[in-house]
Parts: C-alpha cells; structure tokens; sequence
C-alpha cells in the first residue's frame, strides 16, 4: 500500500470515528451540564484516534463491513480519554496540557474533571450495550474492554508507572508496565474489531500479537517524544518524564537504545501479520507511522 493510500484510508476512518463520537456524545454526554462540557471538552478536542482506527481496520481484515464495529472504536476512545484526564491529574502525572489546550482539570478545576472522565467510563460501557450487534457479542465486547481497562490492564499499569517513580524499574518490568498502561487498550482495539467481525480465533491471535508489541513500540516512541519533541508538537508538556523521575525506557537506555528498542518490536508486530497476507497492508502501514511518529 502506497503512503497516499495508507494515509487516505486513515483518514477516512479518522473522519467516521469523529462524526459518531459527536453522535454519541449527543445521546450520551449533555452538554447543558459541566461534567457534559468538560467531557465533551476532552473527548472531542482532538487525539490522534490511534484506537478506533485500529479496530476499524482489524474489523476489516476480518472480512466485515468495519462499520459494524464503529461504535465500539468510539466506547473504546472515551475509555481511553479518560484515562488520559485521570493520567494528568496532580496526583498522577500533573500535566497542565493535553491535545494542544490546557487539561481537562485546568479547564473546568478538579472535582469537575474527575467526574468527567467518570461519565466518559460509564458513557463507554452504555456505547457497547446499544451497539448494533447481537447481544452475546455486545457482552463479550464489554468484558474485553472492562478486562483491558480495568486493575488487571491499563489501570495497573498506572500502579507500575506510579511505583516506578520512586523505584528503579528493570528492563522486564518496565516491559510490563508498558503492556498494561498502554498495550492492553491496544490490544482491545484489534480484539474489538476481530469480535465485531466475528473473526476466527487464528486471526485474532495474530492480531492481539501484532498489537501487544505495537503497544510496546508505541509507548517507547511517547517516552522518546517527551525527551525530543516540543510542546507545540506534541500537545502535551514535555519533560514530564524526568521531572517525575519516571523510569522510562530513554532514562534506562538512552534515546539511541530506546529507539533500537522500538525498532525491534516493531519488527515482532510486522511478523505476526505475516500469516494474513494482503489484507494486512494497511496494519503493516499503521506499524511503520507509528514508529516514526512525531506526535
Ligand atoms: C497517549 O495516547 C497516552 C499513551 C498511552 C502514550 P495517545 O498518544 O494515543 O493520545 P491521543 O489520543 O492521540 O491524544
Ligand atoms: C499514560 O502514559 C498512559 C495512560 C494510561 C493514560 P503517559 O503518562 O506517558 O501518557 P502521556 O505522555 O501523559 O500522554
Ligand atoms: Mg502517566
Ligand atoms: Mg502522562
Ligand atoms: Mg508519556
């Protein structure tokens, strides 16, 4: 697939995450209300909608209309955004700026912040249960995204991350931080895809082995951005990392070693598309921007 192409495609599903994310916030989130506009606010101000293109596209791969698994791209995004208000909270990463304007929390002050990314969780699941798929899938849906959200995924990551502050993480545990923190919410945006699908159990396999270490490269290049990039780029602040004396894998490594790093897992993620051919181009696509991502 060409770049022209590859981009073209991102696109347009970038384009259909966002016309049904404002859909959904219409049904879901009041905007009359502040814990509405505050998660209106983060919601819909921009992300690269890094997961919601990779469940479109897994649905794809599988031989569906990936239309049929938008709404569960979308509940997949408010999970992940409000991790996000959560993740910039003073007493997580206290960052003023996310998505290129002040924090959910700086914009509309704690209380109303912590509430926003609340209705943001909930929001998800009530996403998943009016989806338009059969109920048994739409259970199967919730118990993925529970699983991967919940204090056996992403959220113990955080734990990690939190304890690797104070602590200094060896290379196999900082591994393990980033598959939780960030490589279980992507690897429930293939899951999602292949579920909506109803994809075979080999594909899926594939896949969630695709993204489990493309969620790998792609914290270590966020790691790598927050030493190299600048605020206006990227934004969020930079720095943050150090400031927090967070282990990171540039802190173990150095930048080199880092993207040596990324590199190589990158190369694991490409292999385990191997077996499904054609189809995968646009996955092998996402793995290569995702690498050399600037934001
Ligand atoms: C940021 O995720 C948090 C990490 C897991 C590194 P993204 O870089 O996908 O953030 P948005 O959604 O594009 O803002
Ligand atoms: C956060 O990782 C991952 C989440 C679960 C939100 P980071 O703390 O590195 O994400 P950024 O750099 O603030 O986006
Ligand atoms: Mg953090
Ligand atoms: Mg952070
Ligand atoms: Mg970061």
């Amino acid at each position: 697939m060409t770049q022209e192409a590859y981009r073209e495609r991102f696109g347009a599903r970038l384009h259909k995450t966002e016309e049904r994310l404002t859909q959904l916030c219409d049904a879901y989130l009041p905007a009359g209300e502040q814990i509405g506009a505050a998660a209106r606010y983060s919601l819909l101000g921009g992300g690269k909608r890094v997961r919601a293109v990779l469940t479109l596209a897994a649905c794809d791969l599988c031989g569906a209309d990936e239309t049929q698994a938008i709404d569960y791209a979308c509940a997949l995004e408010m999970l992940h955004c409000y991790s996000l208000i959560h993740d910039d909270l003073p007493c997580m990463d206290n960052d003023d700026f996310r998505r290129g304007r002040p924090s959910c929390h700086k914009q509309f002050g704690e209380a109303t912040a912590l509430l926003a990314a609340d209705a943001l969780v909930t929001a998800a699941f009530e996403v998943i249960a009016h989806a338009a798929l059969p109920a048994e899938n739409r259970v199967q849906a919730a118990a993925v995204l529970a699983k991967a959200g919940g204090a056996r995924g992403m959220l113990y990551g955080q734990e990690l991350d939190k304890r690797y502050e104070t602590q200094k993480a060896s290379e196999r545990q900082l591994l393990a931080l980033h598959a939780h923190k960030t490589g279980a919410l992507i690897c429930a945006a293939v899951q999602l895809g292949a579920l909506a699908a109803g994809a075979s159990a080999l594909t899926e396999h594939a896949l969630t082995t695709y993204a489990s270490e493309l969620g790998l490269v792609f914290q270590i290049v966020d790691d790598i951005l927050d030493v190299t990039s600048t605020t206006e780029e990227l934004g969020k602040p930079v720095g943050s990392d150090r400031e927090l004396e967070k282990t990171t894998f540039v802190s173990l490594y150095g930048l080199e070693g880092a993207r040596h790093l990324a590199e190589q897992h990158n190369r694991t993620a490409l292999a385990a598309l191997d077996r499904l051919g054609d189809s995968a181009d646009f996955l092998r696509g996402m793995a290569e921007e995702l690498l050399k991502r600037k934001q």
